[in-house]
């Protein structure tokens, strides 16, 4: 209501409520480089403007008069009842957005009693994250799963002890994502060390020996590595400071060489189960025969996500994919959903398709830009008041009142 008040009031906000001229001020703001990196998809970026087209071809259905004067959005996940379905994706070097990075984005979330899932290429090692959203903010971490197990442990581990209270392992990152506007740029490699605060700060990481780092990985895609020094010299990132220029340079090749495991297979998955007791979610099923392999695996829950279509080109949108998946799974674990999500609205279209929760992507990291640990509030803080209002305007008082009858296809579709 305060919002909704304070624009009545005539009064601006701190960073634009309207999506895309969100976008477009933090694009203004942020380097060329860095808002290339998070504006941008996989090739002709057909992926990401196909998951905007799937929430058009859905039209909410308002129900007239009942009582929505007192609304409830709040859920339950994994034991927790959470204030909104509503929790921040997974993003790595958001050192690239804003100095604070995801201490920003941490407080932020925690502010609000939303779950913030820490990327394993975060700019802060997990524990600090974890810190400055204090002791009983809720928060996942988002594991990429290393070659190395022992690597992979060790975060999971980390992450346990550092009260994460659910474990995403991402699938669809194993090779990175062919990406026009980056690779014009010619920055991968300056922008990922900005990301490998976790890997630094890991004794298993740190015992890792120097040729660990000289296994060839071209498909890791991250190019040449003389650049590394040369912009790091440039716009040091702060965990890499702390090392001597030669460490740093170390450091980012044995990070090249450790990140991803592109042989990660359902087999695998068992092992993850045996490393904790957390729950976990897999990031990125997109088919009903992969969300029917996890849930015979005993997986605890699905994200149901292409990345923000940033992996492939003409990949099938991720809103289309969800209702086959809810079916798959059919009540036997909770589906979430990301990709596309850029207003209350669309939150709640996901709902209505059977999804228990959402997650934001970029919307959050142009708020940083803008206005660091306030920007990022104020961007879930307008998805929640739109979501709470459009829900009431559709005629129900509770998340749970959403579904196939407050939802309708577009004629033709
Ligand atoms: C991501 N995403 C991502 N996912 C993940 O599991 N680990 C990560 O480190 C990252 N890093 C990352 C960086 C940037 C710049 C972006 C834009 C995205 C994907 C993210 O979690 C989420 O799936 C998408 O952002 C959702 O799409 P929207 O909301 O951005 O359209």
């Amino acid at each position: 209501a305060s919002i909704y008040l304070a624009g009545m009031a005539g009064r601006r906000p701190r960073v634009p409520v309207d999506p895309d001229r969100l976008e477009q001020a933090a694009l203004r703001k942020m380097s060329a480089r860095a808002g290339a990196y998070v504006a941008g998809g996989a090739g002709a970026e057909r992926t990401m403007a196909a998951n905007r087209a799937a929430f058009d071809r859905w039209r909410l259905v308002p129900r007239m008069l009942r009582d929505v004067s007192t609304r409830d959005l709040s859920v339950e996940l994994f034991g927790r009842r959470l204030p909104a379905p509503l929790l921040v994706a997974p993003i790595g070097v958001l050192e690239m957005a804003h100095r604070e990075a995801d201490l920003a984005a941490a407080r932020a979330a925690a502010s609000l009693g939303l779950p913030l899932i820490a990327s394993s290429q975060a700019s802060r090692p997990m524990e600090a994250i974890a810190e400055a959203g204090g002791r009983n903010a809720p928060r996942w971490f988002q594991l990429y799963w290393s070659v190395r197990d022992d690597l992979a442990e060790s975060f999971v581990q980390r992450a346990e002890k550092a009260g994460y209270e659910a474990i995403v392992l991402t699938l669809d990152t194993t090779l990175l994502g062919w990406r026009p506007r980056d690779l014009d740029l010619g920055y991968l490699p300056f922008l990922r060390a900005r990301g490998i605060a976790n890997y630094i700060s890991d004794p298993v990481f740190r015992a890792l020996p120097a040729e660990a780092a000289t296994a060839e990985r071209p498909a890791a895609g991250l190019g040449a590595l003389g650049s590394v020094l040369e912009l790091l010299r440039a716009w040091p990132t702060a965990p890499l400071q702390a090392l001597r220029s030669g460490e740093a340079l170390e450091a980012v090749r044995k990070f090249i060489a450790v990140y991803s495991r592109p042989n990660l297979t359902w087999d695998d998955i068992p092992r993850l189960r045996q490393m904790t007791r957390l729950p976990i979610l897999l990031k990125g099923v997109l088919h009903e025969g992969d969300a029917r392999r996890a849930m015979d695996l005993g997986v605890d829950g699905l994200i149901v996500s292409n990345h923000g279509g940033r992996q492939v080109d003409g990949g099938v949108a991720a809103l289309d994919a969800l209702p086959e998946v809810v079916a798959a799974v059919d009540g036997r674990a909770p589906v979430l959903f990301d990709s596309g999500v850029r207003t209350g609205a669309d939150v709640l279209k996901a709902l209505c398709l059977g999804a228990r929760a959402v997650l934001v992507g970029r919307p959050y990291v142009y708020g940083l830009a803008l206005d660091g640990e306030a920007g990022v509030r104020a961007v879930l803080e307008n998805l929640l008041a739109e979501m709470d209002l459009t829900l009431g305007l559709i005629g129900c008082r509770s998340v749970a009142e959403l579904g196939v009858d407050t939802l309708s296809p577009l004629p033709n579709r």
